[in-house]
């Protein structure tokens, strides 16, 4: 590894993992990793609208004192402009000056309903939004967060227009279909044909796991987003700003170290030891895959470390 990138705008961000990178991980990873990794933009896991409301619960993520001192952006998922402003009115109320809307999701019935990915077939419905952000956009900093397309990476190609036209800050792209989930080969060659008609700076993000991985993209791309890579190798970034590799063990040292203290924390806010564990038991699902498969075993089993 090279060291890290000459470009000190390459931007670094914390991808949102519902169930996994709430509050009280982001906080315990900031703790953890905040100085050395530099300037990371964390982002909550999408915030709804249900049953004609937009969710408390989220919107707890969002406002919570663990977010202390960390560059937060949330995220919201909708259907249609209607549920677009109830949910940036409701964060513009909270104090948000940047808003990340997601088009990626591919849980089947959010699609169908045409949240998440299923905005990407959604033309008219994108180009409603695209109107409603302009009296917003002098107040609020928006983003975008999505795939390639539903069951096919070259659709998004037919939204580059309509992307183009909005205020945004970046695009974040991973790239590869709904139909695809989080699993197989990445759509490299169709992500290349539509970031080069984007205008915005776009954000990779799929698969990083190392910081040679991120060395290797800091050429071509405005920045990247990592989620599962960064699970299992919390250090990543500040690996990556340091330009020197950690070794196996301590990787292994960190993760375990992380989720020692996420669990002490949740601790204090979960009722007894069986929520606790139902809560921490996703989390040994991206343990690093050194770890002893014994310690992953008995993490998944008991869930308390
Ligand atoms: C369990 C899980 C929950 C996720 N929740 C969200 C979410 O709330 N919002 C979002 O934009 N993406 C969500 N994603 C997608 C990730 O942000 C990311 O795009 C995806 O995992 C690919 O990046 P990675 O290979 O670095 O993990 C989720 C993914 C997983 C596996």
């Amino acid at each position: 590894m090279a060291g890290p990138s000459p470009d000190k705008e390459f931007r670094l961000m914390v991808a949102p993992l519902q169930g996994l990178t709430e509050a009280v991980w982001r906080s315990a990873h900031y703790e953890m990793f905040g100085r050395e990794q530099g300037d990371v933009e964390y982002f909550t896991p999408f915030i709804r609208v249900e049953k004609g409301q937009v969710r408390a619960r989220d919107l707890r993520d969002y406002i919570s004192l663990f977010n202390a001192g960390m560059m937060l952006t949330p995220q919201i998922i909708f259907k249609d402009a209607e549920e677009w402003r109830m949910l940036v009115d409701a964060l513009a109320e909270a104090g948000a000056e940047r808003i990340d809307m997601n088009m990626g999701c591919p849980f089947v019935p959010q699609v169908r309903k045409g949240r998440g990915a299923g905005m990407l077939c959604r033309r008219d419905r994108l180009q409603e939004i695209a109107e409603a952000m302009r009296p917003y956009a002098d107040a609020i900093e928006f983003s975008v967060k999505m795939r390639l397309g539903i069951d096919d990476p070259t659709q998004a190609l037919d939204l580059s227009e309509i992307i183009n036209e909005m205020p945004l800050r970046h695009v974040v792209v991973h790239p590869r279909t709904a139909k695809a989930q989080y699993k197989g080969a990445l759509n490299l060659a169709e992500m290349d044909d539509f970031a080069s008609r984007l205008r915005h700076p776009v954000i990779f993000n799929g698969e990083v796991k190392s910081p040679s991985e991120i060395e290797a993209l800091a050429s071509k791309y405005a920045g990247v987003m990592a989620g599962r890579g960064l699970l299992a190798r919390p250090s990543l970034f500040a690996e990556y700003r340091r330009g020197t590799e950690l070794s196996t063990q301590e990787i292994e040292d960190a993760y375990l170290n992380l989720l020692k203290n996420v669990s002490a924390a949740l601790a204090g806010i979960l009722c007894g030891p069986s929520q606790l564990r139902d809560k921490l038991k996703p989390y040994w699902e991206y343990a690093p895959s050194t770890l002893d498969k014994k310690i992953v075993k008995a993490g998944k089993k008991q869930g308390i470390i």
